[in-house]
């Protein structure tokens, strides 16, 4: 079961450090050059979330909510900006990505923070998870990569808080499988669209 937290409106004066702003700008820049790139085929599940609103929720979740620990996991972690902020912020940040061209941008970013984050190519379903699912066409679904679990030797109940932004009309699923695999008192962070970020705290 997993309980709803509220995120203050004023959570946008939270202050941005200039370094971090700065690199915020660096990566939407890249992000930019790469999804208007007309020479290959578009990745059309990777969509950039406002990564300066991620960075001030962040920044107040670690002020006021007490943690189970200090591992963060990015779910679908394309250029891996949530992951370096989190690492950041003294998080342990591991990304899990289906998509290796992704994975390569990723790693640029990891670099260009200068940052100890672990990503790794995967599904960041757990095994079992799909069942929950109550739509088979799901964008999370039937990705064909192996379980990201494994390549990292551990489970989605080791992490104190996961973030995902999942696609329109699948973020029940994804708090569903949170609700059902995470660690009771773990905290699930969702980027649900422009302006609106939700945090959960998983009971029981
Ligand atoms: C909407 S994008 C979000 C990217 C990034 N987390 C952010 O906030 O900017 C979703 C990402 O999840 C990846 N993805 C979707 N389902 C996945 C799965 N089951 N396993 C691993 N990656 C997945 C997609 O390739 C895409 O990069």
């Amino acid at each position: 079961m997993i309980e709803p937290i509220d995120i203050p409106s004023s959570i946008d004066r939270e202050p941005i450090p200039d370094d971090v702003a700065s690199q915020l700008a660096i990566a939407r820049q890249r992000i930019e050059t790469f999804q208007d790139r007309w020479d290959r085929p578009q990745i059309e599940q990777f969509v950039a979330a406002d990564y300066e609103m991620v960075y001030q929720v962040l920044c107040w979740t670690l002020k006021s909510q007490p943690m189970i620990g200090r591992r963060f996991l990015e779910w679908g972690c394309g250029f891996a900006v949530v992951s370096a902020i989190a690492s950041y912020l003294q998080f342990d940040s591991i990304g899990i990505e289906a998509e290796p061209e992704l994975l390569h941008e990723g790693r640029k970013t990891i670099e260009q923070w200068d940052q100890p984050v672990e990503l790794v190519q995967g599904n960041f379903l757990p095994l079992g998870s799909d069942s929950l699912a109550d739509d088979p066409t799901l964008p999370s679904l039937g990705h064909q990569v192996p379980c990201g679990y494994s390549a990292i030797d551990s489970e989605l109940s080791d992490f104190a808080l996961v973030y995902s932004y999942p696609w329109p009309g699948e973020g029940d699923f994804h708090a569903d499988v949170f609700s059902r695999f995470a660690s009771p008192g773990g905290l699930l962070l969702q980027f649900c669209g422009p302006n609106e970020m939700c945090l959960w705290r998983k009971t029981r």
